[in-house]
């Protein structure tokens, strides 16, 4: 089959590289659509050099803008593009805009399409990640669930049981390929770090990020943990912005947003991970480091309640005390089922087996059958 696979954003990188590897080994033809939703090196360039990734096939160039606008942008090239390449399946991974045009052109330019990471739900519908999120789903063909929780979500969605597949977390796939060659990156010497003395920290969210209070708390918060420890802040350009003429505390470094292989090494590292990021509660989850995540919902409980995180919201104070005892204790190493370096293969073994006459209760029933 020819199978198109969509990257745009820093997250999606890491999450297609295994599809495209294992779709390849089963002999499919594939097709890697950049849509250009993340543009800076930092932000996509380093992620091809650091996998191996390789050169997208077509650049779709929509940069950036507001939801609207880069949500039509890549509707409207994906679109232009499929028009001429007619792939039998589109598969998208995440819940970036990027995901959700791309899944809604496939679908209705009568491509399946296939959603890597399908059923996780915050439940925060002011969270634009939530609405692409069950956006997606809704018009996927193939469900491909990471965690047991996600599936649980998906039934309770009404989905029909064929349509979904519990296939593991690619993210962690990458991971495990990686770890080995990150611990051998020179990071912590560049940046003068003592493995298991700093602690690491990523902000990105709108809602941390893009309001000033908020932003001036968590940034007071880490300035104390900061105290204690050195802490590390690779910034994406969101938060990026957002610092630009602030007054920083002292312990705390910003850097250049870090290439893969050096933030993977950076979290192997550190005693203790605060982020409001999604893919690092879990990556953190699987290198056994303890996370506290800064936000009031999590999409993936299945990293607290199987791994190493903690959702400890936003209030300074909060985080203080929750960093104040996740640095006075070891941590439980625990790992979720099938977070194994296998996801890859499993999706490919999805698409391959997936049955396009099971019965699909998202069909409208027929009429003999309301009678
Ligand atoms: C996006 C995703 C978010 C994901 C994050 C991963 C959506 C709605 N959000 O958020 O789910 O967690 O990526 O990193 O899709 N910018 C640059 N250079 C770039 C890219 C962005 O300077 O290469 C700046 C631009 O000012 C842009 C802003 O960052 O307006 C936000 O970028 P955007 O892709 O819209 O959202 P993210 O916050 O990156
Ligand atoms: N990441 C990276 N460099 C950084 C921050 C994150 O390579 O400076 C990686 C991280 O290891 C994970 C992914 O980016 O694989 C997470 O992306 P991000 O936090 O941007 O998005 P989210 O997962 O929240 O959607």
């Amino acid at each position: 089959m020819k199978i198109t696979c969509v990257a745009g954003a820093r997250p999606n990188f890491m999450k297609v590289k295994p599809v495209l590897d294992a779709l390849e080994r089963a002999g499919h033809q594939t097709e890697l659509v950049h849509t250009g939703q993340h543009y800076d090196p930092a932000m996509s360039d380093v992620f091809f050099d650091d996998l191996g990734l390789r050169a997208p096939d077509v650049h779709l160039g929509v940069r950036s803008g507001t939801h609207a606008e880069q949500t039509a942008r890549v509707m409207i090239a994906f679109e232009a593009h499929l028009d001429g390449s007619k792939p039998d399946w589109v598969v998208v991974p995440g819940d970036v805009n990027s995901t959700l045009a791309c899944a809604l052109v496939g679908a209705k330019a009568g491509c399946r399409v296939a959603h890597v990471e399908a059923g996780l739900r915050s439940g925060d519908w002011t969270m634009p990640e939530e609405i692409n999120r069950v956006a997606t789903d809704r018009v996927s063909d193939l469900l491909l669930a990471p965690s047991a929780d996600a599936v649980d979500n998906l039934r309770g969605d009404g989905f029909a049981a064929h349509q979904i597949q519990l296939v593991g977390n690619v993210m962690i796939d990458t991971l495990l390929a990686n770890v080995e060659r990150a611990r051998q990156r020179p990071i912590l010497d560049d940046l003068g770090l003592v493995r298991g003395e700093y602690v690491l920290t990523t902000l990105h969210r709108p809602s941390n990020v893009d309001h000033p209070e908020v932003l001036d708390g968590l940034i007071r918060a880490i300035g104390a943990v900061g105290e204690w420890l050195r802490v590390v802040l690779p910034a994406h350009p969101r938060v990026r912005a957002q610092l630009a003429g602030r007054a920083l505390p002292p312990g705390l470094t910003v850097i250049d947003p870090a290439g893969y292989l050096d933030f993977v090494a950076l979290q192997d590292g550190a005693r203790l991970v605060m982020t409001d990021s999604g893919g690092v509660q879990e990556e953190t989850t699987v290198l056994g480091v303890p996370c506290l995540t800064l936000r009031t919902t999590t999409e993936r409980p299945i990293t607290v309640t199987e791994g190493t995180n903690r959702l400890v919201g936003i209030d300074p104070d909060a985080i203080m005390t929750a960093a104040g005892v996740v640095l006075g204790r070891e941590v439980e190493r625990r790992r979720p089922e099938l977070w194994d370096g296998r996801a890859g293969s499993r999706i490919a073994a999805a698409i391959d087996g997936f049955e396009v006459d099971a019965i699909d209760l998202r069909q409208p029933a027929r009429a003999e059958e309301l009678v």
